[in-house]
């Protein structure tokens, strides 16, 4: 019978797709075939006796000498390819005596298989880490608020300064003025920094659950009540500062509560005898008017005068114009790591058209707009097609265009936003439907019955009006 002779070996080897290289226990090359050292551009007399990491980048021959594990279907990027390697441990009489290791180079359609599922795995990531990053970020501090009108610089001087004090606070403003970024700040500039900032959306509970939130529970208070009781938000927040928001849309009942804990400076878990001194930091938030709603009788007058110890009104974006160019140089450079883009720009076009627009969703609105461009941006330029068609369309004589000075000044100095009706009628149908939600628990169906209109009538209307 004829033995397999080395030349044999060499042509079988040299037949096969793939490339191999053996290695005794010391990670040593012994053998390596041609078609590898052409790859690496090397001759077999100069790898035998060296060190296979010497020769072959990225390679793991020499740990599977050690571990005895063989490896399989690796990608090992080698000369800017990718290939696949196998590497396998030889074991001589239950001895590991070295490894065999292959490469090829990878099936073009596996490889890109393989990328596709890579970046949809780092875009999944990036999606999770500024998730989890927003979580986190209850540390906002006032290096984050930017504005360079006068009126903001103003609130933001008598925000630190207040800063320090122990004084209950409220804030108020439309929505996505920034109401939460200014809690944190302060928070994060007073003595209780190192103690937590408690978020607490009062508007987002339902009203029975809203004192067991507050004040916690004990253990048995109720049937569904977890075993062993719970912390209230008061508790967690100890020695730090609780933050209140949407205060106006807190049930009078559950203010009657708030009030006597906030007097007493101590609460009571719901279904326990037991009191507890607290010490926190109030500071409450609203976009509504609580002056009248005192006067209507929906919101607790001495409440009003407690909580509103220090107020900050912060100004919506309509009435402090220079600071959009700021903002939107500030959002983009955010959005910009978040989608991979480069020094992103507005046209001038655009720039005029956001400046005049009357932003009745403040920041936040803005900042929607900008990261919708973003998502649709050819270039790195935002031009007047990558806006939402609200924006698109506006014309010259809209908005604030077209009044006299006087009357625009008054306009901006007046409390109550004046803007033309579409936009007022826009604002209240959009208030309308976030309210209904919030009812019920975010239940469009039951939303939509609600509000007396077909269920997809309400999606257009949340997608429109950017309604999670
Ligand atoms: N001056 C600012 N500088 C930087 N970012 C801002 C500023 N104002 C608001 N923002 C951004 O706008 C968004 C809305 O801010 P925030 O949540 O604090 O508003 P809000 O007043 O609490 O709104 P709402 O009443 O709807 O809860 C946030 O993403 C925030 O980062
Ligand atoms: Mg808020």
């Amino acid at each position: 019978m004829k033995r397999l002779s080395r030349e044999w070996l060499e042509q079988i080897i040299h037949l096969l797709n793939e490339r191999i290289v053996v290695v005794d226990n010391e990670g040593t090359i012994i053998y390596m075939d041609h078609a590898y050292c052409d790859l690496l551009n090397t001759k077999q007399e100069d790898v035998i006796g060296k060190p296979v990491q010497e020769i072959i980048e990225n390679t793991r021959m020499h740990i599977v000498t050690k571990t005895g594990e063989r490896e399989v279907e690796h990608f090992q990027p080698i000369n800017d390819s990718v290939m696949v390697a196998n590497r396998f441990p030889i074991m001589i009489d239950g001895k590991l005596e070295g490894a065999v290791g292959t490469v090829m180079f990878a099936d073009p359609e596996n490889l890109r298989s393989f990328k596709n599922r890579i970046q949809r795995l780092v875009k999944d990531l990036s999606y999770y880490r500024s998730k989890v990053e927003k979580e986190l970020k209850s540390s906002y501090t006032f290096d984050d608020l930017v504005g360079d009108s006068s009126s903001f610089r103003a609130l933001k001087d008598f925000a630190k300064v207040i800063s320090g004090s122990n004084s209950s606070v409220l804030i108020s403003g439309e929505s996505g003025t920034g109401k939460e970024l200014f809690a944190s700040s302060i928070h994060n500039n007073s003595f209780r920094d190192q103690a937590p900032f408690v978020p607490i959306n009062c508007a987002a509970i339902p009203e029975e659950l809203l004192e067991s939130e507050l004040f916690g529970y004990e253990d048995g208070a109720f049937t569904g009540a977890k075993k062993g009781g719970k912390k209230g938000l008061f508790e967690v927040a100890q020695n730090g500062t609780l933050f209140l928001d949407e205060i106006g849309d807190m049930p009078l009942s559950m203010q009657s509560k708030l009030l006597r804990a906030l007097q007493e400076k101590e609460i009571q878990p719901v279904g326990g005898q037991r009191r507890i001194p607290i010490d926190v930091r109030i500071i409450a938030a609203t976009h509504r008017n609580l002056e009248e709603m005192v006067k209507e009788g929906t919101f607790r007058q001495d409440l009003y005068y407690r909580i509103n110890v220090i107020h900050l009104e912060i100004p919506p974006l309509r009435n402090r114009v220079e600071d959009i160019p700021l903002l939107i140089k500030m959002l983009l450079s955010k959005l910009e790591k978040r989608f991979y883009k480069k020094q992103v720009t507005c046209s001038t076009e655009v720039m005029e058209k956001l400046k005049r627009h009357l932003w009745p969703g403040n920041v936040r609105e803005l900042e929607n707009v900008l990261e919708r461009a973003i998502n649709v941006l050819k270039g790195n330029r935002i031009e007047v097609v990558d806006l939402p068609l609200y924006l698109r369309d506006m014309e010259e004589n809209e908005e604030l265009g077209h009044v006299g000075n006087e009357t625009k000044k008054a306009i901006q100095e007046s409390s109550i936003p004046i803007r033309p009706l579409k936009d007022t009628v826009a604002m209240a149908e959009k208030q309308a439907i976030e309210r209904t939600l919030r009812f019920t628990n975010g239940n469009k169906l039951e939303a939509a019955k609600l509000l007396g209109i077909g269920k997809t009538s309400l999606y257009d209307k949340c997608k429109l009006y950017e309604i999670q």
